[in-house]
């Protein structure tokens, strides 16, 4: 009998990405994708650890699962709940405790063992932890077929971190560095430009670490694979989302001039702007290393577009290093970025640091750079007004009639146009700007035309 399941995602782009596969795990068993947990026989939640408010949400909507699970009960039937993601892996054993109506947990290195998982509780009616990092990767079990992507399609490359920055939990909940060989990604990438992928983002924790092994034996880095997937037909862009100031090396920097499928954005976070926070951080980069960096992108690339992450009230974190931080995003005049205020996280050296920052005080310091920020954002918008530009169409707009797709400089904009556009480029004319978006009109003549 068909079964339904139902997957939501929290987080990253990564957890996007091991979301799809987990349904791609489970169609062989049956299950079919559900639109709402109502309707589903299996719930995964895929968890986000990054922050604490992240982290909360899975509590609170295990409670709402859990209601739904005892009014299914009372029906006689039952629905299956899983949690999985970075939670999981951080948490596992409480969440067991905690909730005792999760029937599985299962840790983001681990999730091609749902079938055996599901089929172990089904058989014994007991609940599975599964946790551990396994020896031999994931990827190595997860089946080559799966739903189709879409036009716009992620691709994990890379996972797990190294880096251990003082303030975050990502090397715990996924685990040590880990690159996919390069053979495995090209025929990754190929299947998903079968089945209508026409802009591939290359995934990882630490993406630009990568250092997956090429067809020749020799390791390859981030720059080389992009050349390599960019011989592939039918790829019209290429991205990679996130990397580190320290890994960003010449092989990609030349990419970036020189391979016209990759496109002209660049998420590089930077976190502070005062040294003396950075080396607190433990980031292995300076304030004027990432300066030198945007210098060197921009003589390869002068229309980059720039994005970044930024921690405001890190501990020990004064005035001074608010001021630095300010005056960095200044001088590199941010596309888009986004800012947090720093959450301690348990288990990380910066969580047990001493002079912590008060809540209010956090609060202002993300209020003034979310300004500049915004102002940024917003100027970037505008300069694009008149320009006519690349629009890979991904889905309809709230109103009818309307298109939204996205701009190599991953602005999102809106336009009119039939529906039968979604999944192709066309040319937008920008005619307005907005704090995030976009608004354009397609040459359509010239579409028809063609
Ligand atoms: N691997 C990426 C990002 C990982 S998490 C990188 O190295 O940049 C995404 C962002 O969340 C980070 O860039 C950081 O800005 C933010 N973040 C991570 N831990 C945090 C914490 N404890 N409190 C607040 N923000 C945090
Ligand atoms: Fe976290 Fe730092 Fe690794 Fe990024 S580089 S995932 S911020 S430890
Ligand atoms: Fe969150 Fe884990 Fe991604 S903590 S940001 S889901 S790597």
């Amino acid at each position: 009998m068909a079964k339904k399941l139902f997957v939501r995602t929290y987080g990253c782009q990564m957890n996007v990405y091991d979301s799809a596969r987990m349904a791609d795990v489970l169609a062989p068993l049956g299950y079919a994708p559900a639109d709402t947990p109502e309707a589903a026989d299996m719930v995964i939640l895929n968890t986000c650890h990054i922050r604490e408010k992240a982290s909360e949400k899975t509590f609170s909507e295990l409670g709402r699962l859990n209601l739904l699970k005892q009014e299914r009960r009372a029906a006689g039937a039952d629905m299956t709940i899983a949690v999985a993601g970075c939670v999981a892996q951080a948490e596992g054993s409480e969440i067991l405790a905690r909730a005792p109506y999760v029937d599985i947990v299962v840790g983001p290195q681990s999730y091609h063992q749902l079938p055996e998982l599901v089929a172990r509780v089904a058989r014994a009616g007991g609940r599975a932890l599964a946790t551990d990092f396994p020896v031999e990767p994931k990827f190595d079990h997860l089946p080559e077929d799966g739903a189709a992507p879409g036009p716009q399609a992620f691709l994990s490359v890379q996972e797990g971190c190294d880096k251990f920055c003082t303030f975050c939990v990502v090397p715990y909940t996924r685990g040590a560095e880990y690159s996919r060989p390069v053979a495995a990604i090209v025929a990754e990438a190929e299947r998903l430009v079968r089945r209508g992928a026409i802009e591939i983002t290359l995934l990882g924790q630490n993406v630009n670490a990568f250092h997956g092994e090429g067809p020749d034996g020799t390791s390859w880095g981030l720059g080389r694979l992009i050349w390599r997937l960019a011989e592939i037909d039918g790829i019209e862009r290429l991205r990679y989302t996130t990397s580190h100031p320290a890994d960003l090396d010449d092989a990609l920097i030349e990419a970036h001039r020189d391979v016209p499928q990759l496109m002209p954005f660049l998420h590089l976070p930077v976190q502070s702007g005062s040294n003396r926070i950075l080396s607190a951080m433990n980031r292995r980069h300076t304030a004027i290393d990432y300066l030198n960096l945007i210098d060197r992108l921009r003589r390869a690339r002068p229309d980059i577009a720039l994005s970044s992450d930024f921690i405001v009230g890190f501990p020990g974190e004064t005035e001074a290093d608010v001021a630095a931080t300010l005056d960095l995003a200044e001088r590199v005049g941010f596309a888009q970025a986004y800012s947090f205020k720093y959450s301690p996280r348990p288990g990380t050296p910066a969580a047990s640091m001493e002079n912590q920052v008060r809540e209010d005080e956090k609060a202002t310091r993300l209020d003034r750079l979310h300004e500049v920020l915004e102002r940024q954002q917003l100027a970037f918008n505008r300069q694009s007004v008149g320009r006519t530009l690349d629009v890979l169409v991904e889905r309809p707009g709230r109103k009818p009639g309307q298109l939204i797709g996205r701009t190599p400089y991953l602005q999102a904009i809106h336009f009119d146009g039939p529906s039968r556009l979604i999944g192709r480029t066309l040319a937008v004319e920008v005619d307005s700007a907005y704090g995030i978006s976009l608004g354009g009109r397609a040459a359509l003549a010239a579409e028809a035309a063609a």
